[in-house]
Parts: structure tokens; C-alpha cells; sequence
């Protein structure tokens, strides 16, 4: 019958075009955008987003989610494109899930910083070393599971002999950044802190 064909032909073509849009859109969900990191991706440490005492950014635009896990007192996994510095010349930057997953996705990167921008001098996974020939993930993999590489304080790390006032005046001092406001105290010890150690 021309009236029953009609139907079925009708009902196979929804069919077909619902199984292609369905297979399409799983596919669309799957294909994760990789992040990728250059000098660029780097910028004035006073600029990101302060958590605690670290500065937080997001280079694939979801800096709402970085801070959620930044600021949660009970620790998180960081999402794709999370950039953390405590230093401005030191950065941790998270990848696609999966991409490493002894790292737990981190990158540690090395810089170095003056007032035309940002040069990776280093980055890698389990090989990088800082300035004081301290490997970052030897360290960093100490932290409990739940706060995700990151040390903190009480994260379970290997402290750093750096007080609060070399932290402050190391960001403050950050060639990278247009601020004319640097205290005396935190330029002199920045200074000092230059001229007696490889940073
Ligand atoms: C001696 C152990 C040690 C080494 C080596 C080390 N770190 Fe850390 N790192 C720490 C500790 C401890 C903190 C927390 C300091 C604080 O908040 O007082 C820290 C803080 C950080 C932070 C801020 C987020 C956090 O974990 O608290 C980043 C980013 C970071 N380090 C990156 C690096 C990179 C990149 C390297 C290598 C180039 C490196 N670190 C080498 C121990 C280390």
C-alpha cells in the first residue's frame, strides 16, 4: 500500500538521521581539545587569579573551575588548562586527561622572565629540575592523592627554605608586570635574594 510505504519510508529516514546525529554528537563529545603551552600562555604573576598564596590562571578559559579546586579546602583534580605559579619563574600547567597520567596530567615548566615577556627555559614531565638542581615532580608527588601534586603547606611535601616575606617579595618584584607600587623591603629582598641564589 503507497500510504504504508510512505510511513515507513518516512520512519526509516528518521531513524537513519537520528542514529547519524547521535553518532555524530558522541563523537563531537569525545574529541578533547589539547592544550598547548608556549611562552605566551605565561604572563605577569599579579594578573592571574590569587588563591591562598598562589596565583592561578586558565589558558583554555576555565578559570571558574581552576579556583573552585584552588580555593576548596578538602583538595579536587584541576581542570584542563590550569596554569599555577607560585613563583614567577616556576609553573605547573594541567593537560588533557590522560595525557600523562604518572604527572597526573602536569607539565613543570622553568621560565625565564624579564619585562619583554616570558622564554620556557625548561618543561617536561619527570625530568625537570629547578634552578637549585631540585627535581619539581620528585617533590611535587609527595602531596596526599586528594590535593593533586600540589604541596601547599601540610600537603604532605618537602618544605621549601623560603619564608613568606621571599615568596611576596619575589611576586611583587615580577619584571613581567607594570606596577609601580614595589615596597622597599620586598625590592631590596628581592634583590638580595637574585644575588645570592641562581634565580
Ligand atoms: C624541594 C622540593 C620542591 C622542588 C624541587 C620543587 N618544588 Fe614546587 N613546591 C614545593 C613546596 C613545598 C611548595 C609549597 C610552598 C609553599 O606554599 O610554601 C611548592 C610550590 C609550588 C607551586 C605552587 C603550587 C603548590 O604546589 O603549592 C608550583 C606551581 C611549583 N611549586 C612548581 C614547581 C616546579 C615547576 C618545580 C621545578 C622547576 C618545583 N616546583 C620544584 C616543593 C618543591
Amino acid at each position: 500500500m503507497p500510504f504504508t510505504r510512505k510511513i515507513t519510508g518516512q520512519l526509516t529516514f528518521h531513524t537513519a538521521l537520528c542514529f547519524f546525529m547521535t553518532t555524530t554528537y558522541c563523537f563531537a563529545e569525545q574529541k578533547i581539545a589539547p592544550v598547548e603551552i608556549s611562552g605566551e600562555s605565561f604572563r605577569c604573576i599579579k594578573e592571574m587569579a590569587l588563591a591562598g598564596r598562589v596565583y592561578v590562571d586558565n589558558i583554555s578559559g576555565d578559570l571558574e573551575s581552576t579556583l573552585a579546586v584552588a580555593n576548596s579546602k578538602t583538595g579536587g583534580t584541576y581542570p584542563p588548562g590550569s596554569v599555577v605559579q607560585l613563583f614567577p619563574n616556576e609553573a605547573m600547567v594541567k593537560h588533557e586527561a590522560g595525557f600523562n597520567p604518572i604527572t597526573k596530567d602536569w607539565e613543570f615548566f622553568e621560565l625565564d622572565v624579564d619585562k619583554n615577556g616570558t622564554t620556557i627555559r625548561k618543561r617536561g614531565f619527570q625530568d625537570v629540575k629547578n634552578r637549585f638542581d631540585g627535581n619539581c615532580f620528585a617533590c611535587h608527588v609527595a602531596a596526599e592523592a586528594k590535593w593533586d601534586m600540589i604541596c601547599g603547606s601540610g600537603h604532605g611535601c618537602e618544605a621549601l627554605p623560603v619564608n613568606d616575606l621571599a615568596i611576596l617579595a619575589l611576586q611583587n618584584t615580577d619584571p613581567r608586570c607594570k606596577v609601580e607600587d614595589i615596597t622597599f623591603k620586598h625590592r631590596v629582598t628581592a634583590w638580595l635574594i637574585k644575588l645570592f641564589t641562581p634565580l
